[in-house]
């Protein structure tokens, strides 16, 4: 576990660091790094898997991070992506499987059928993310987006709450308290 965890970390990173890489290396510092522990948490706590959680979130955005063409369809082609480096590692058949399902279904947004466990980790992972490194949705929406003030606190405002509508019942449950602090915050009036 721990040389294919590396070479995915290695992997991954590198890609981030490239110029074709469109969301810059936030995507990486700010978002899939934080994701592992955050992910490995709710793995513990809710009883998944850890090491599948691990490599779905170190693999769930890779493919769009390499060619933004692929972003519209990334969970798919993201799944298949997997499965071809997990089998260069002769990782285990049915455990490429619960991988490849964590990255087909991590958005909620596109497809809301989370079977396992390990999937709703993810899913919940990729969301709380923005909760807690908010600073990377200010980022977005005010130097990317060049949004005005007004307009970015409401587009951030938004973000969340349907990040926040995403959550399974449990995570809904334990960030409540995030959630609520933080859309205080952004409230415009
Ligand atoms: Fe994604
Ligand atoms: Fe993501």
């Amino acid at each position: 576990m721990d040389q294919i965890v590396n070479d995915l970390h290695f992997l991954v990173e590198n890609a981030c660091e490239l110029p074709t890489n469109i969301f810059g290396y936030g995507i990486w510092s700010h978002h899939i790094k934080p994701m592992i522990p955050l992910g490995q948490k709710l793995a513990e706590e809710y009883g998944a898997d850890k090491e599948i959680v691990t490599i779905a979130i170190l693999l769930h955005d890779l493919v769009s991070i390499e060619d933004e063409k692929n972003y519209k369809e990334h969970h798919t082609i993201g799944a298949e992506r997997a499965e071809k480096i997990l089998n260069g590692y002769n990782y285990p058949r049915d455990r490429i499987e619960r991988i490849k399902l964590c990255i087909q279904n991590h958005r909620s947004s596109v497809n809301n059928n989370k079977n396992s466990i390990e999937e709703i980790c993810v899913a919940d992972a990729d969301a709380i993310i923005h909760l807690t490194e908010i600073s990377s949705l200010f980022y977005a929406a005010y130097k990317e987006m060049n949004k005005s003030i007004e307009e970015g606190q409401k587009w951030i405002k938004g973000k969340i709450e349907k990040d926040y509508k995403k959550l399974s019942e449990r995570s809904r449950e334990k960030y409540r308290n995030e959630f609520c602090v933080i859309i205080a915050l952004l409230e415009t009036e």
